[in-house]
């Protein structure tokens, strides 16, 4: 399993740092849907789902977390813990979130909007599909 993970440049001054992100430029597709988690609860374990089709990054925009990569054949896990990383998760792609810091703010940008139906969140069914 091929790990893409995006490296953005940050354009720094003296006061600080900026991040931009453009679509089909700094990020392969187009941004439909931007959201982000936090104040996520220690221990907890989220995402365990797979997208039929939906492509996104992944970037820690503060603190840390883990993402787990399972294609149905290999598992990887990936820190993200810098915010000018960027994680691509392709679709037909298990993720689980983990391991967050008290401070982490997951921000994930989305090729397309939220539909349930793209879904797949029963483990085994995702090892069936991506068998056919
Ligand atoms: P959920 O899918 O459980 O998050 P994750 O799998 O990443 O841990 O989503 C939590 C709730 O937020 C659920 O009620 C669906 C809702 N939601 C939206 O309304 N829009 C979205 O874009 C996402 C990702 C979730």
């Amino acid at each position: 399993m091929q790990v893409i993970k995006y490296v953005f440049q940050p354009h720094g001054d003296e006061r600080g740092q900026l991040v931009a992100l453009e679509e089909d430029k700094d990020i392969p597709f187009a941004i439909k849907r931007v959201y982000y988690m936090y104040d996520t609860v220690e221990g907890v374990v989220r995402g365990k789902h797979a997208h039929k089709s939906l492509e996104q990054i992944l970037v820690c925009i503060h603190g840390s977390c883990k993402i787990l990569l399972d294609d149905g054949k290999e598992k990887k896990i990936v820190p993200l813990e810098k915010p000018y990383e960027g994680l691509y998760v392709a679709n037909n792609m298990w993720r689980e979130m983990f391991d967050f810091s008290d401070d982490a703010v997951l921000m994930v940008l989305a090729s397309d909007f939220y539909n349930e139906e793209d879904y797949i969140r029963d483990y085994n069914a995702f090892l069936s599909y991506t068998k056919v």
